[in-house]
């Protein structure tokens, strides 16, 4: 299942000293633990269990699963019968019992260098309880589904928190998105109040984001869903004059001036602040609501398998899926995979460069970092704001030892060469990490060589939303790492590479990565629909779980993810379904069909290739692209080839007519996007 022996040519080692503290120090120690969490995940899992809190115990398996349609109903249950809390987890026990009430909680460091504030694991709590009693006083009820759509603040955190402590279901939309995105979240999944704040800087760039919201609450409301309240957040509009755009808020519910903040060290520039229309039907000021409302709030117990979060990812129909995750597994996972992946110590800092709106963020920003009590960066900024070397400047600034972003992060900055890394001393870094997508070897090397100073092992750690955390990953003082691969199954993972038969393949192979049994934080459905959660992920090879991506396995047992392998692009890590960028292009009036591929990008990975055909027939004409439907489907691999120029096609017999992938190539004149 995995090597007995760690490989020995062209690899890298995590360094002598991490190895001294490391909670996996070796490989036969990784290997012990792994044998222990597939041969007997109840006691594995049940040893995690022992330093959470749980107001009732499990009955039953520790872990309860059916992964095989033609045997029924797939289902996945972790902890069945145990109740617990997981806000309690993260927050009351490290507070209480761990005495942890004075260590910060955040860094939060805004996007303009000096804007910055500091909140403890005791601040958190209390502002999470006063906003959860706020939403209670809103009538939210545990079960229900609240829409989050925020900058990267501290409030975010709170909120999403706040809803867990009452047993809410949060749905964070990304706030990059727009409104259509955001309605077509909130109407999916049904949410009876929505959170946002009024705007925020990316750069230089402003995001009226309370107009974005507005926008899509219309939308909802034109849908036949009207969403009863809006709380705003004021980030950038502080003072109680003239913040609201020409209409004032309700009498009411005054904003209030936030002296407080001020004096906690929150900056304040005279930069252009959003307007901010208000209704006061809807719009309720996050700040007036949070006057004299108590900061103590007794946690909702829950069950282990109740509804945490519902967060959207591409579907390859072009229509999202509202991916579910459960209380207790999700708990564990992320908590045990970000202790054992960024080798956690007390005294670390740790920062991911993620945005809380997705996956990363949600199990390592929030959930892993503060069920470890670790002290963590918030970032609001970009990483070439206000120019290349804002990243090492914010890990000096903190001595950030532990840090994970994205290939696409590392391939930007790398353009710009050493310099801008140089001039800072980096020198608290122990442990780097990437996530996204595949990391090439250029852009491991640099990051190991210039940024770690090859110090620190690489933990490339392969993973979904779908998955909740790790899967294929590194362990930095235990596994030896090869430049590109994520190595090896986290605990409890047991992966597989399928040919297009459904065979499982021995030794060196590549072909469709899957997984044979679940781990804890695995999704449990996709909301509102079981039958495409199964038909997604358990329909194309009966028994496993399909992740849609290809994988190589080399002669040493090592796993590397080539790719999606479904109508699926990676864009600088995030993913795009091609159905919907096409459905978005054929919307506009001049188009009459449209056809998305992926093309290798230096920076981002994947870029969009997008051939269009116009209705006047300029470019192509549209019996063209009708002979080519005719097959049923687009070629995609071949408009992938033509999109990168290439004339090995290999087998293109099954078209109709063939001399159209000439006139292609002919007319390879579209802008790659
Ligand atoms: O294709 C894989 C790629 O990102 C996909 C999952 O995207 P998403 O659900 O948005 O979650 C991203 C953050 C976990 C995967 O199916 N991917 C993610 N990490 C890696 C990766 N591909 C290669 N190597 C990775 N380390």
């Amino acid at each position: 299942m995995i090597p007995d022996k760690p490989p020995q040519d062209n690899v890298f080692h995590g360094s002598e000293e991490l190895k001294k503290e490391a909670h996996v120090p070796s490989f036969d120690k990784y290997r012990e633990l792994y044998m222990k969490s597939v041969d007997n995940p109840d006691e594995f899992w049940g040893d995690v269990a022992k330093d959470f809190f749980w107001k009732t115990k499990h009955t039953g398996q520790f872990l309860d699963y059916n992964f095989d349609v033609t045997k029924g109903e797939i289902y996945i249950k972790c902890m069945e019968g145990a109740s617990t809390n997981i806000c309690y987890n993260l927050l009351d026990r490290n507070v209480h019992e761990k005495k942890l009430a004075d260590k910060v909680a955040f860094f939060w460091e805004g996007n303009e260098p000096g804007d910055e504030l500091t909140v403890t694991y005791r601040e958190l709590l209390q502002r999470v309880c006063q906003f959860a009693n706020v939403l209670k006083a809103q009538g939210v009820k545990k079960g229900d589904r609240v829409s989050i759509y925020m900058p990267m603040v501290v409030e975010l955190v709170v909120a999403m928190l706040a809803c867990v402590r009452i047993g809410a279901v949060h749905s964070i939309v990304f706030a990059g998105f727009s409104a259509e995105s955001l309605c077509e979240r909130i109407v999916d999944s049904q949410c009876c109040l929505l959170i946002t704040a009024d705007g925020f800087y990316r750069g230089d760039k402003l995001i009226n984001l309370k107009l974005l919201a507005d926008e899509a609450l219309q939308k909802c409301r034109d849908k036949g869903f009207p969403v009863g309240r809006c709380i705003m957040l004021k980030h950038l509009s502080k003072e109680p004059e003239g913040i609201l755009g020409s209409q004032s808020p309700p009498a009411k519910r005054p904003c209030p001036d936030l002296q407080q903040e001020k004096q906690a060290g929150r900056v304040k520039k005279t930069r252009p602040v959003p307007k901010v229309p208000w209704n006061p039907e809807v719009d309720l000021c996050w700040d007036a609501l949070l006057r004299g409302v108590s900061d103590e709030c007794e946690p909702e117990w829950c069950d282990s398998e109740d509804p945490l979060f519902i967060l959207y990812t591409s579907g390859s129909t072009g229509k999202p899926k509202g991916v579910l995750h459960t209380v207790s597994g999700y708990m564990l996972y992320t908590a045990t995979t970000f202790k054992v992946v960024f080798d956690h110590q007390p005294d670390d800092v740790y920062w991911c460069t993620a945005d809380i709106g997705w996956i990363t963020g949600h199990s390592y920003i929030t959930y892993g970092p503060l069920a470890n009590g670790a002290t963590s960066v918030l970032f609001e900024g970009l990483p070439t704001h206000p120019d290349v070397s804002r990243m090492w400047e914010i890990v000096d600034k903190y001595n950030v030892t532990k840090f994970y972003t994205a290939p696409t992060a590392i391939r930007l900055l790398m353009k710009f060469g050493n310099e801008p890394v140089q001039r800072y001393k980096r020198s608290s870094l122990k442990v780097l990490g990437t996530v996204g997508e595949p990391i090439n070897p250029e852009a491991w090397q640099w990051y190991y060589n210039v940024v770690g100073e090859k110090r620190c092992p690489i933990v490339d750690t392969f993973w979904q939303t779908e998955t909740g955390g790790h899967v294929l990953t590194p362990l930095p003082a235990a596994t030896p790492m090869k430049p590109g691969s994520a190595t090896l199954p986290f605990f409890g993972v047991v992966p597989a590479i399928l040919n297009e038969s459904g065979e499982e393949l021995e030794g060196p192979s590549e072909g469709y990565l899957v997984f044979k049994q679940p781990w804890p934080g695995v999704m449990r459905t996709i909301y509102g629909s079981h039958e495409r959660f199964e038909s997604t992920y358990f329909k194309k090879f009966p028994g496993y779980y399909v992740t849609g991506d290809g994988c190589r396995r080399d002669k040493d047992g090592y796993f590397w993810v080539t790719g999606r392998i479904d109508d699926m692009l990676n864009v600088s890590g995030h993913l795009l379904s091609t159905a919907e960028v096409e459905s978005a292009l054929v919307e506009h009036e001049a188009v009459a069909e449209a056809a998305v591929v992926g093309r290798p990008h230096p920076v981002k990975g994947e870029s969009l290739y997008c051939f269009v055909t116009l209705n006047d027939g300029v470019m192509y004409n549209s019996e063209l692209e009708v002979e080519l439907k005719k097959q049923g489907k687009i070629m995609r691999r071949l408009l992938r080839k033509i999109a990168c120029d290439e004339r090995e096609l290999g087998d293109i017999s099954t078209l109709a007519d063939s001399t159209v992938v000439e006139q292609l190539f002919q007319n390879r004149c579209c802008t790659a996007v």
